[in-house]
């Protein structure tokens, strides 16, 4: 209906209302409001492309610095990023991926082809050891991807043993293989996308697939795992309508992928873009919005007690990859584009706690909208994650509701973007942090936060802005980089910020 409306207008750019000063009312004195899942913030790697090997894993014999194999720049950043989650090994590999291939002695493990990403050989040097491991290193939750498309109960059942027991033939297994303790495992997907790569099943043929698998795995040694079911992409609602029907409370999560892709079959470029095209893609982006708001509503009305998560375990922007570089390792940069994306997400996600609780980004580095690019033994911090940076004061913090009205930005698809994102909460300490982000290419924002509640201390602020085509590269990886940001007048119970053109601010009060 929307795109209808807006047809005869797809050529021009409209901006709805002509507000130059926005007001926002900031509800610091609500009750009872949730506390944001850190796990918003959550991270996806996959065996594709660079990833795993070279964005991660470099072994411990390279010349690049690095902690028992991980790349030692790679750690110190995530550990700043604080990543609350890891996901892994895929994505579409997962459900191609024997576990049992990739531990014991490295000489061993069998190769294989990874025939979703670019028909690589796999050498299977790093598996369970090396991601359990890392996760300990970086202080993240592990979030195993089982495989059920091409696996067996007996596989997955006995991958949940081999890292959770501490007693049996699977601990044996990997006592020998070098780990006396078992780990602690939490997240447990059972299968991936299995309405395509993943098995290509109906939704009713998975949810009994489901049933069987989840039975057998089990918790062993007070280890208590949250099992998550393959859930729908985009706007399949029978997906997840079936889903919850036929398997309701036997899943913890209900997961739920969503890219911004205006058109798989012509992507575009992620650097060399015009505003219309910018517009696009952020209003692609928001409309996540609405498509949690109708998956949410489902889940609502078989589970009204709220006990199935909803967790959007894959997001993010798809763009045609670099020039030069293999189609099937979606490797792409990563511009100011991205950071808005970004910003409006998260502060979407913010909105959905009450069902939504988590959102792994696709993906960790060198894949898709990565926090990370690596090139030999040089690092680049994107913008994205310099929004995740930004914004990670947000974890774990209470939410404190907003209420604004700001000018409408309608792009040429004929979508229509708010050009204002503003969230804040509370954290633990009883600081309260407010992000803001303009969309406006040319204009700046006036925001005036009226509080309910506003104390007498001091406020710092972060600002991420430039050209919304900059990026950062090898050769200049700080040109999209965060600096204090001084553009706003406390007096009172109210803030005045001046958010330039395309900038994303964080405050703390
Ligand atoms: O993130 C890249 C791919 O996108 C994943 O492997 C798959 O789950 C999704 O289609």
């Amino acid at each position: 209906m929307r795109k209808t409306i807006f047809t005869a207008l797809a050529l021009c750019l409209l901006t709805i209302g002509a507000s130059a000063q926005v007001k926002v009312t900031v509800r610091d004195n609500a009750k009872d409001q949730p506390v944001i899942p850190a796990e918003i913030y959550g991270q996806f790697s996959e065996h594709l492309g660079r990833c795993i090997y070279d964005g991660i894993w470099v072994g411990e014999d390279s010349s690049i610095p690095n902690i028992n194999g991980y790349r030692k720049d790679l750690v110190e950043a995530l550990r700043t990023l604080k990543v609350p989650v890891l996901r892994w090994p895929g994505g579409c590999f997962a459900d191609e991926y024997h576990w049992m291939d990739g531990v014991g002695a490295k000489e061993g493990r069998p190769r294989m082809i990874n025939s979703n990403w670019g028909g690589t050989v796999e050498d299977n040097s790093f598996g369970t050891h090396e991601f359990m491991n890392l996760c300990e290193l970086i202080g993240t939750e592990p979030y195993l991807s089982g495989n059920v498309g091409s696996g067996s109960v007996e596989e997955l059942a006995k991958w949940v043993e081999y890292i959770t027991a501490k007693d049996g033939t699977m601990a044996d297994m990997r006592k020998a293989n070098g780990r006396e303790e078992p780990w602690k495992l939490k997240y447990l997907g059972v299968g991936n996308e299995s309405w395509g790569c993943g098995g290509n099943m109906t939704a009713e043929f998975y949810s009994d697939q489901y049933r069987r698998y989840a039975t057998y795995c089990r918790n062993f040694d007070g280890n208590v795992l949250y099992k998550v079911a393959s859930g729908a992409s985009d706007y399949d609602y029978n997906w997840t309508r079936v889903l919850m029907k036929n398997v309701g409370r036997q899943m913890r999560g209900l997961s739920l992928h969503y890219y911004t892709v205006l058109d798989w079959n012509h992507k575009g470029s992620a650097t060399l873009f015009d505003r219309d095209s910018y517009y696009d893609i952020l209003a692609k982006s928001v409309e996540i919005d609405e498509v949690l708001t109708n998956h949410e509503a489902i889940m609502d009305a078989f589970d009204p007690q709220k006990r199935v998560d909803l967790l959007l375990d894959e997001w993010g922007t798809w763009y045609d990859v670099e020039p030069g570089t293999n189609p099937g390792h979606l490797y792409q940069q990563n511009t100011m584009r991205d950071a808005m994306v970004a910003a409006f997400s998260l502060g979407i996600f913010h909105r959905h706690t009450a069902r939504l609780k988590m959102a792994n980004i696709a993906q960790i580095v060198n894949v898709l909208q990565a926090m990370i690019l690596t090139k030999g033994d040089k690092i680049v911090l994107t913008p994205t994650y310099h929004i995740f940076r930004m914004y990670n004061v947000h974890q774990d913090a209470t939410f404190i509701p907003v209420e604004y009205d700001c000018d409408k930005i309608v792009s040429p698809s004929g979508r229509i973007t708010p050009s204002l994102s503003v969230t804040a909460s509370r954290d633990k300490d009883g600081k309260v942090h407010v992000s803001l982000a303009n969309a406006k290419l040319d204009k700046e924002q006036k925001v005036t936060l009226s509080f309910e509640n506003l104390g007498s201390g001091s406020v710092q602020g972060e600002i991420l802005t430039g050209a919304i085509t900059d990026y950062n590269d090898f050769d200049n990886p700080d040109k999209v980089s965060p600096k204090a940001f001084t553009a706003f007048k406390k007096s009172g119970k109210t803030i005045t910020v001046t958010l330039p053109a395309a900038s994303i601010v964080t405050l703390a009060l």
